[in-house]
């Protein structure tokens, strides 16, 4: 039969890709070969469209039933395609927006309290448990409690240990946390076991020394506190911070409210006494200072002298951190690099 050449030709075309396509669509598993299969069939140069453009050349009667086939396939196709794209993306959890879905959540990360607070916090679970309370203190001090109750007249050399940040004539930013002790002697009667965590501000700043820095005080007053005590109770609290095969040693030292005083050295932590670096090739490392407290003190906030006896000390909670964890820069705790502070 004439007219059978193109007729043929086209009928067969869409017979033909009516039957693969739709096996093309099946075996495939990704919307990006989809896409292919679209362009591929329906794109401007794409199959079905060369299909429908040769209808124009079929004899007029059947131009009509050729036609409607045709695009009815192509409705077809499309409504396949857009189908498996669908159900792809939700397999492969990628929205519309190219969001994947399945993939991990975003960390939430979570804050954590700063070393130096873990540190404080450690120090005092230790005293807590020795039976010792927190007492607090004010950071802006007068002159009175900070040097004069402490036995540190105006113009006395210790002074000049401790470069002060002065408000006012009369007004400074405590040097140490000892101003504490006369605090609470005024206002209790003895026995007193405290500590006294805080900050405390020194003009002065290197590697080893930030203008804020942080120390614990201690003190314990009783009838019948010897020195012996002091020993028993800082002892007791190094091995419980350190660990218990830190030996320690009580230097003699010099601190105007108290009398005998002493500095408490632990055997380096990095060398273990070997003599290094960190411990100046002594095999020692100065962790606080301590002392029996000064009759003048207890004068000073009308403690009986005859009746008691006393010792305090004081540390720096950045060093026991550095020494514990052996950081070397000081100014690590306080520039807030979360790679640094993430770690404890
Ligand atoms: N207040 C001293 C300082 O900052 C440390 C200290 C030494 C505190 C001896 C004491 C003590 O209570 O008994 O250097």
């Amino acid at each position: 039969m004439y007219c059978g050449g193109v007729l043929q030709n086209c009928m067969s075309r869409i017979d033909e890709i009516e039957k693969e396509v739709f096996d093309r669509i099946e075996q495939t598993a990704s919307v990006d070969d989809l896409e292919q299969i679209s362009v591929e069939y329906l794109g401007r140069k794409g199959f079905l469209t060369g299909a429908l453009r040769d209808i124009s050349s079929l004899p007029k009667e059947d131009r009509p039933v050729e036609g409607q086939k045709a695009n009815a396939l192509k409705i077809k196709i499309k409504a396949v395609i857009e189908e498996k794209t669908a159900r792809l993306q939700q397999i492969c959890g990628t929205d519309s927006f190219g969001i994947d879905v399945t993939l991990p959540g975003r960390k939430i990360s979570c804050g954590s309290l700063h070393p130096i607070t873990q540190v404080a916090k450690e120090i005092s679970d230790i005293f807590l448990r020795l039976g010792f309370d927190i007492a607090e203190s004010p950071e802006v001090e007068t002159d009175y409690y900070n040097f004069e109750a402490l036995n540190i007249p105006k113009y006395h050399p210790a002074r000049d240990m401790q470069d002060t940040f002065y408000v006012s004539e009369n007004i400074v930013l405590r040097t140490h946390t000892s101003p504490s002790q006369p605090r609470v002697m005024e206002k209790t009667q003895p026995p007193v076991r405290i500590i006294s965590p805080g900050k405390v501000f020194r003009c002065d700043s290197d590697i080893t020394h930030t203008p804020m820095f942080h120390q614990v005080e201690g003190l314990m007053v009783d009838k019948n506190i010897s020195f012996g005590d002091l020993k028993g109770i800082l002892t007791t609290f190094i091995h419980q911070f350190f660990d218990k095969e830190t030996s320690l040693r009580f230097r003699p030292s010099f601190f105007p409210f108290t009398e005998p005083s002493a500095e408490v050295d632990i055997r380096c932590v990095m060398c273990k006494g070997k003599g290094c670096r960190i411990c100046s090739k002594t095999g020692w490392l100065e962790v606080l200072g301590s002392g029996m407290v000064h009759p003048a003190v207890f004068e000073n906030v009308g403690y009986d002298t005859d009746t008691y006896t006393g010792f305090a000390f004081g540390m720096g909670i950045e060093r026991l951190a550095m020494l514990k964890y052996g950081i070397d820069d000081i100014r690590k705790f306080f520039e807030n690099d979360i790679r640094f502070l993430g770690q404890f």
